[in-house]
């Protein structure tokens, strides 16, 4: 979603727009869509246009805010002083005006520290008596979120320090996970047929964030110490001897770190770091450069983003360059044929990569790829690389044939065809495709739609490798003995898959029909046709027009949910879905609702309810004609607030929103006003 350099005013509003979207997906979400260099490029153009028009830069900038904010779920807590970021520089040149602005404002040179930049969370631990008593993520910078238990469960966290003491201590560090636990941890969620995590720093911002901390234990994290907070009061003057006082008292430190005297010890200390550190075994992006004594730390002071005593050097983003040996076309669930190169193995960025997305044709034909050339490789946002571009210098000896897309799918043989408004060509045959069906397989049995649990991608493959099934229905007729004669299948095994595919059959109606994997139809479009049906007989059988009638759903959706119902082998899988008896109604409680007492109402939710699940309640709401939002506007009707509510409370509070308990509200659904 990156758009195209401007410099106006125009550009400046994009920018913030653009920054806080990404910022959202990669603080909030932990599913950033752009990769960091290209997030931290977009930071650097705003902060050069601010530069060129001062008057109109937004209080709240990104360039002086520190990201993220404060989740439901954890106690907030208050830092006894704001934790910061820090700024960037991405070249020497810019690395010598960071030393510039400072040197004068400082004695003499004293030296600096250089130590690896770990790609995790920053994280705050307060020791008392010696004792770990608090832990908290930096959350917004003034207000983190309390995450002592999960912390406790780390194993490379003292709970008690090395040596006497008493008071309060607080250290600072990053939360981190290594390369061989993501590895672990992403292998497992393959086979579960959970979603991936697309990087370290992901995997651990999900995994800190678990309410149940038995979760994380068994995750792995781990903790690297970099701050000592107060440490003159300790008698340590400097920034290593700081390190030394954290390695001796039994606190973590990362081995990448060294005293460098001058800039060019900095430098080379960079130029080493930059290849050695993909040898660490967790992930790092940069360099931090802090001046040595520390005692002048609070002289030269901060600004509202980030101390004047430290600078972050970031490496480019890290690129290989490979030759492609062939490219194949993966099928994707809903028929999208993705070319997909196979590469000479080689090593990017701490792993060995052999596969690079390559998107749609148009994009192979931009960039002139064809199978023989030499390119450079580069990881992107998601888990497989990109390729940047195609070295032509190397095109020295025959004449390599440029790529076509294929006419027809690889895995079925049908037509492919290309709608209208898409890059993508697409396999037509929904219904018997067997790399269709693998895909939608494992997303029917996904978390979004019939959540059975063990049934992932590759037994989704096996079962239709082995003919066990044409259709995904055919999952219902399979008995324990034919689960168990799948690769790596145990008979328990094969009686939990089969006891809950039987569990399946009572899911929501909402689930059922996201499972089915409509295009365009989520888990939310799902709640909305749900709530409006309440029956998946009526869904099936209603108009387009009257789809595209309900609020929220629109044209697209619209034509792309009757297209599906209008297909005669969708149609059957239905009535075999429905014979084997899935639920195809709304919950009970709500089939006969016929009044709308809740029309023109909008609920939103915060903390836990203790009767039901906040998606079951929003459900509940829009059955009865009102609506659900995620978040606190002066359009908000009422603001459920259910055990250990957040920011949404003092929102509500100031805008006059009013605050209802979770009884008041099951009373509102028993008998809604109007
Ligand atoms: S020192 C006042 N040292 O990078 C902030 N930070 O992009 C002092 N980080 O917020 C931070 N490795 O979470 C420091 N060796 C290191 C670091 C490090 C990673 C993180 C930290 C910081 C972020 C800024």
């Amino acid at each position: 979603m990156t758009a195209p350099a401007g410099h106006s005013p125009a550009r400046l509003e994009e920018l913030y727009k653009l920054i806080a979207h990404h910022a959202h997906l990669y603080y909030d979400k932990d599913a950033p869509e752009i990769s960091d260099a290209e997030y931290d490029a977009l930071v650097r153009e705003l902060s050069e246009l601010e530069k060129q028009y001062p008057i109109l830069v937004h209080a709240d900038s990104p360039t002086r805010r520190v990201g993220g904010t404060v989740q439901e779920g954890f106690k907030k807590v208050e830092h006894l002083r704001p934790m910061l970021s820090l700024d960037n520089v991405f070249s020497t040149t810019e690395l010598e005006s960071f030393w510039g602005r400072i040197k004068d404002n400082i004695p003499d040179n004293s030296g600096f520290t250089c130590e690896m930049k770990i790609d995790g969370l920053a994280v705050s631990l307060l020791y008392d008596d010696g004792i770990f008593v608090r832990g908290a993520t930096r959350g917004n910078g003034r207000v983190g979120e309390d995450v002592t238990e999960n912390l406790r469960t780390l194993k490379s966290l003292p709970l008690r320090l090395k040596g006497n003491f008493s008071g309060k201590i607080e250290v600072r560090g990053e939360v981190l996970m290594t390369w061989e636990h993501f590895n672990a941890l992403n292998e497992k969620r393959e086979v579960r047929g959970e979603s991936l995590f697309a990087n370290p720093r992901n995997a651990a911002a999900g995994t800190l964030r678990q309410l149940d901390s038995s979760i994380v234990a068994e995750r792995g994290l781990d903790i690297f110490l970099y701050y000592l907070v107060d440490a003159p009061s300790r008698g340590v003057t400097r920034q290593s001897d700081a390190l030394s006082w954290l390695a001796d008292h039994g606190l973590p430190i990362q081995p990448a770190w060294e005293c460098c005297p001058s800039l060019s010890e900095v430098d080379t200390f960079i130029a080493r770091w930059q290849n050695e550190r993909f040898n660490l075994g967790y992930v790092t992006d940069g360099a931090v450069v802090k001046l040595d004594d520390l005692t002048l730390w609070d002289g030269l002071g901060a600004t509202a983003h980030a101390p004047r005593w430290a600078v972050a050097y970031k490496y480019p983003p890290e690129e290989a360059r490979t030759r492609i040996l062939s490219i194949d076309i993966s099928v994707g669930r809903t028929g999208a044929l993705t070319p997909v190169a196979n590469l000479e193995p080689v090593r990017l960025a701490g792993t060995i990569v052999q596969r690079a997305g390559l998107h749609n044709g148009d994009e192979i034909r931009r960039k002139d790829i064809r199978v023989g050339d030499v390119v450079r490789v580069r990881k992107a946002a998601e888990i497989i690389p990109e390729v940047v571009a195609v070295d032509f210098s190397a095109r020295t000896g025959e004449t390599l044939p440029p790529f076509e897309m294929p006419s027809h799918c690889p895995a079925c043989g049908s037509e492919a065809v290309r709608l209208p408004d898409e890059a993508v060509l697409r396999c037509p045959n929904r219904a018997s495709c067997p790399a269709q069906l693998r895909e939608g397989l494992s997303y029917f049995a996904s978390n979004v739609g019939m959540d059975i649990r063990g049934l992932g991608d590759k037994l989704a493959g096996q079962l239709i490798e082995r003919g066990k099934i044409k259709t995904l229905s055919d999952i219902y007729d399979l008995t324990v003995d034919d689960w168990a004669s799948m690769e790596r299948m145990g008979k328990k095994s094969a009686q939990n898959l089969v006891t809950a595919i039987e569990a399946s059959k009572s899911r929501p109606l909402s689930a059922l029909i996201a499972a089915l994997g409509i295009r365009y139809v989520g888990k939310r479009v799902a709640e909305l046709l749900a709530a409006h049906f309440g029956d998946m007989d009526k869904l099936r059988e209603s108009s387009e027009e009257e789809l595209a009638g309900i609020e929220g759903v629109g044209p697209v959706i619209a034509s792309s949910v009757a297209a599906f119902f209008h297909d005669a082998a969708n149609r059957d899988l239905l009535n075999r879905l429905k014979e084997r008896g899935l639920n195809f109604v709304s919950q009970k409680d709500f089939s006969d609702v016929k009044g709308e007492g809740l029309r023109g109402k909008t609920f939103v939710f915060t903390g836990e309810l203790s009767s039901m699940k906040r998606s079951e309640a929003k459900e509940k709401v829009r059955a009865l004609g009102g609506s659900a939002s995620g978040s606190v506007s002066s359009r908000t009707s009422y603001l459920v607030a259910g055990d250990k509510g957040g920011s949404k409370l003092k929102k509500a509070g100031e805008l006059g929103v009013s605050i209802i308990s979770e009884e008041e509200f099951l009373k509102m659904l028993d008998a809604p006003e109007g």
